[in-house]
């Protein structure tokens, strides 16, 4: 891969991708039917797990050996029962002959404010069996594809992509929780819409589980926060987004087609493929809609 590459097109298919030429996955996946992200977007549990699995084929065929998938992911709650998504996926992974490596938990601070207040029921009702607790973590499954060969590397890119031990052990890497605060529901935010998680949670990624000049790829890129900072730290990157609407958010985000007088404009080559969608006005609409109905 020479180019930085984006299709709008069902990752379900990464045909653009030749086998065995990926060197990292860092993803998220659409939170299965969250009701104030993608209410009903998927028929069924069965559905959304079925995608997941021939997502997790194409990873499997497009990942060098010896490669890491990394993916942030939760279980979701609809109507007061949860989906056990981290668990399903893991499985998934699996049977598709990932080896489970790690599961990272991402604890988000304690205001954070998207989460839905569920704790509040036992204050109304200090009795036992009312107890809701508050969800402030997601999971972050690392899963690999055979054995890595370290010797592999040449020693001039093993250099050049030497870890900031400083950074390491102050921002402490080390411990399988990592306190990150998320994308800030602010009201102009670029990533209005589209539950993008922060650049830290890539960066990390991205520093620990790939070399220099690699190939990272997101199969869900939402905004595009993986691809932005893999050419900030010297990857080449693609990505998969279902959602054409969601172009020019990834545009702003990548700095595709800015001024390249100032020599700032990103080299991405994009393809829009015929299975591409328009979700999200409609998903936008669903979401206000729940909103006004909890309100009222
Ligand atoms: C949780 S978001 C990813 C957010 C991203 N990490 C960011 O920081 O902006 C998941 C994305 O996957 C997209 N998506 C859902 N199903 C897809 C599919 N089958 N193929 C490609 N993209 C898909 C959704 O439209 C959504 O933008």
């Amino acid at each position: 891969m020479d180019k930085n590459l984006i299709v709008f097109g069902n990752a379900q298919s990464m045909k653009e991708i030749g086998d065995e030429s990926v060197h990292l996955v860092v993803t998220s996946p659409p939170y299965f039917n969250a009701p104030f992200d993608y209410p009903d977007m998927f028929e069924s549990y069965e559905e959304f797990l079925g995608i997941m699995r021939n997502v997790s084929r194409e990873i499997m065929r497009v990942l060098k050996w010896g490669r890491v998938a990394a993916l942030v992911v939760d279980d979701t709650l609809i109507k007061g029962k949860k989906y056990p998504v981290v668990a399903d996926i893991t499985k998934i992974f699996v049977e598709e002959g990932f080896r489970y490596r790690e599961r990272i938990v991402w604890v988000k601070p304690e205001g954070y404010i998207r989460i839905s207040r569920r704790s509040g029921v036992l204050l109304q009702n200090p009795y036992p069996m009312y107890y809701y607790p508050d969800n402030l973590q997601e999971s972050i499954l690392i899963f690999q594809k055979g054995e890595f060969d370290y010797k592999s590397i040449p020693e001039d890119i093993r250099e050049a992509s030497r870890i900031d031990l400083e950074e390491y052990q102050k921002n402490k890497w080390y411990l399988n929780v990592w306190y990150i605060t998320n994308v800030l529901p602010t009201h102009n935010r670029l990533e209005r819409g589209i539950a993008a998680f922060p650049e830290e949670i890539p960066y990390r990624l991205i520093k620990l589980f790939s070399y220099k000049g690699e190939t990272v790829l997101d199969p869900f890129m939402g905004s595009g926060t993986t691809l932005k900072v893999a050419v900030e730290l010297g990857r080449k990157a693609i990505g998969y987004e279902i959602d054409l609407e969601l172009l020019d958010v990834i545009r702003k985000k990548l700095n595709i087609g800015q001024n390249s007088l100032l020599g700032n404009s990103n080299e991405f080559e994009i393809i829009v493929r015929e299975d591409a969608k328009r979700l999200r006005s409609k998903l936008q609409e669903k979401v206000k809609q729940i909103k006004r109905v909890k309100k009222g």
